[in-house]
């Protein structure tokens, strides 16, 4: 497993992490979880490079923004009993994991509708960075008026939905146990340090921009804004198991 920290801008290196990890993995059958109205591949990006590419959503109405020519899917990914005919290479998510009410069930299925061996990719918000802690704690017609104030840029375009950051945090131990539980392998926990929330605030900019460059040099997991997690679904947990219990010796005689 391989944990790095990093203090630039997540947003453009998204993409080229989930490019590469289609390039790397050869992945063909894609799904993204929460596409929603803005999918991560662009149609033409599907069609040159032959991908069979699915956006899951809850939401018919964010799903219906959304070009008619993608494959759409109207699923809640938290659905204990969602099931799929069809299972993939590369599962993403962006900005989904904060929203989801039930984490366990929402990276179980993820499991389940992978191929063996195929891999996960989710980019999310993290606590305890403070927008998103005082995002969680306060009532929800303060975080909508909020958002308003240093989040949207245009009211039609970005829709605000309610996050519970569950599973949602840098790559302290407790979130790589609960990954580990659900059987995946975590391939890198990227947590990221800083954002861009302050920027209409000159004093706390400043003051925000001298705390990300200390942690960068005092890295603390705790402390992340947004993390990149990769995990492997095993190819045969089954054998992995047993060869747990071969390797505890022989039993009481
Ligand atoms: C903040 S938006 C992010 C949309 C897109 N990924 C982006 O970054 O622009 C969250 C999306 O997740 C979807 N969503 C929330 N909970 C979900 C669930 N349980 N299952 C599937 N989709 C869900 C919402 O409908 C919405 O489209």
């Amino acid at each position: 497993m391989k944990i790095v920290y990093d203090a630039s801008d997540p947003w453009p290196q998204y993409l080229k992490c989930l490019n590469e990890l289609i390039k790397d993995n050869c992945a063909k059958q894609l799904c993204e979880i929460g596409g929603g109205a803005f999918p991560s591949l662009s149609l033409e990006q599907i069609k040159e490079q032959n991908l069979r590419y699915t956006i899951l959503d809850i939401s018919r109405t964010e799903l219906e923004r959304a070009p008619e020519e993608y494959v759409k899917v109207e699923a809640d990914i938290c659905d204990p009993k969602l099931k799929s005919e069809e299972k993939y290479d590369l599962i993403f998510s962006k900005m989904l994991a904060e929203h989801v009410i039930d984490a366990e069930v929402f990276h179980t299925n993820v499991y389940k509708l992978l191929k063996p061996g195929g891999i996960a990719f989710h980019f999310f918000p993290t606590l305890y960075s403070l927008p998103f802690v005082i995002n969680r704690l306060i009532p929800e017609f303060l975080a909508k008026l909020l958002f308003n104030l240093f989040v949207r840029n245009d009211p039609i375009v970005h829709k605000r939905f309610t996050a519970h950051y569950n599973w949602c945090q840098g790559p302290i131990k407790k979130q790589i146990n609960n990954l580990e539980k659900v059987g995946f392998e975590i391939i890198e926990y990227k947590g990221f340090f800083g954002h861009k929330y302050y920027k209409k605030i000159p004093i706390l900019k400043s003051l925000h921009k001298l705390t990300t460059r200390f942690l960068m040099c005092y890295p603390n997991a705790y402390l992340t804004s947004f993390s990149f997690v990769v995990l492997r679904k095993r190819p045969n947990p089954v054998v992995k198991s047993r060869l747990r219990i071969m390797s505890r010796g022989p039993g009481p005689v």
